[in-house]
């Protein structure tokens, strides 16, 4: 499979699958062909129904083998009220026969079993107003195979890839998401151009150092975090740059968008020496 237009790594499209898990309800609602690259109707899942058991199994091993170690692993039942009924799952899979032993190992694939092994995935949910998402969920497998020598394959870019994919094919216009400021994801989410804040500091959450972020989805910005080379997005000059562990400093910057500035993240983190990240903030009129 190829897309139109030139992404960071295409051999992902050559060794993986997309699938969808959607009810039939909300089926009608996404495009399958996402930028031309066809969902297999063998491929959609419909959790409503038995013979989805497996598939929906791995999907949570997938989810605990990398969200276990960040501490956020999704209940069974998170699944099925958050993502598969009220909204869907899009990902990037390989079929179980063409499996590599290991991950065969670490997903505990059944040795009778045919069908497709995630090895990314993107949840969103639709908010009531048309065209606006919540993504709460993404998850690669690449630096799992990577550090635990899975395959010799290049996976570099999945994550990214799956969700931009994602997002073409849940129709989204505006997207919201939420994250920790020290989360790897933040590197991918800026390639969607800069990242509008709404907040900085959010006890509302499990993990107070999340911030709560949103963007208006385009064809260009879609291309561009899938690592298109032809798209410049346009991204401001920062104003000052957030240290990922600094509390007091995110508490100060959630104080002044309460008191109505508006801040976007412009673009990709900078990695600090002693760990962590330093993240480029710009005060937008
Ligand atoms: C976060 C996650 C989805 C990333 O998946 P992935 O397949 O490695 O993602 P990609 O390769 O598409 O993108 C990662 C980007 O981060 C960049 N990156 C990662 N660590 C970096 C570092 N220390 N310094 C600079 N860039 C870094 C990579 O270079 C890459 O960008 P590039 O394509 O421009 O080179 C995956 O690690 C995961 O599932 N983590 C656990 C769950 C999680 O935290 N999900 C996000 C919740 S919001």
């Amino acid at each position: 499979m190829r897309l139109p237009f030139e992404i960071r790594n295409p051999s992902l499209l050559d060794e993986l699958v997309p699938y969808v898990v959607a009810t039939p309800f909300n089926l009608p609602q996404l495009n399958l062909n996402p930028f031309g690259v066809p969902t297999l109707p063998e491929h959609v899942i419909d959790p409503l129904r038995l013979d989805s058991e497996t598939f929906l199994t791995l999907l949570q091993r997938l989810d605990g083998l990398t969200f276990g170690p960040e501490g956020m692993p999704m209940p069974r039942w998170v699944f099925y009220d958050c993502a598969e009924l009220p909204g869907a799952i899009y990902g990037l899979a390989r079929p179980a026969q063409t499996l590599w032993p290991r991950a065969r190992d670490l997903f505990r694939v059944p040795d009778d079993y045919q069908g497709l092994v995630p090895v990314s995935m993107y949840v969103a949910i639709p908010m009531p107003k048309a065209g606006m998402w919540f993504g709460h969920n993404l998850s690669s497998l690449a630096p799992v195979f990577e550090q635990e020598q899975v395959t010799d394959l290049d996976l570099r870019g999945l994550g990214s890839l799956t969700k931009g994919l994602a997002l073409k094919a849940f129709q989204v216009q505006e997207f919201w998401g939420a994250t920790q400021w020290l989360s790897k994801a933040l590197y991918i989410h800026v390639k969607f151009g800069p990242l509008n804040l709404s907040t900085a500091w959010t006890p509302a959450h499990s993990e107070s150092e999340t911030l709560t972020y949103g963007f208006r989805v385009t064809d260009e910005a879609l291309r561009a975090s899938m690592g298109d080379p032809t798209v410049t997005l346009a991204r401001p000059a920062p104003d000052f740059w957030l240290d990922g562990h600094d509390q007091k400093g995110m508490i100060a910057l959630q104080d002044r968008i309460e008191a109505g500035e508006r801040f976007v993240i412009p673009e990709s983190p900078r990695p600090v020496a002693e760990g962590g990240v330093r993240v480029p903030i710009t005060r937008v009129a």
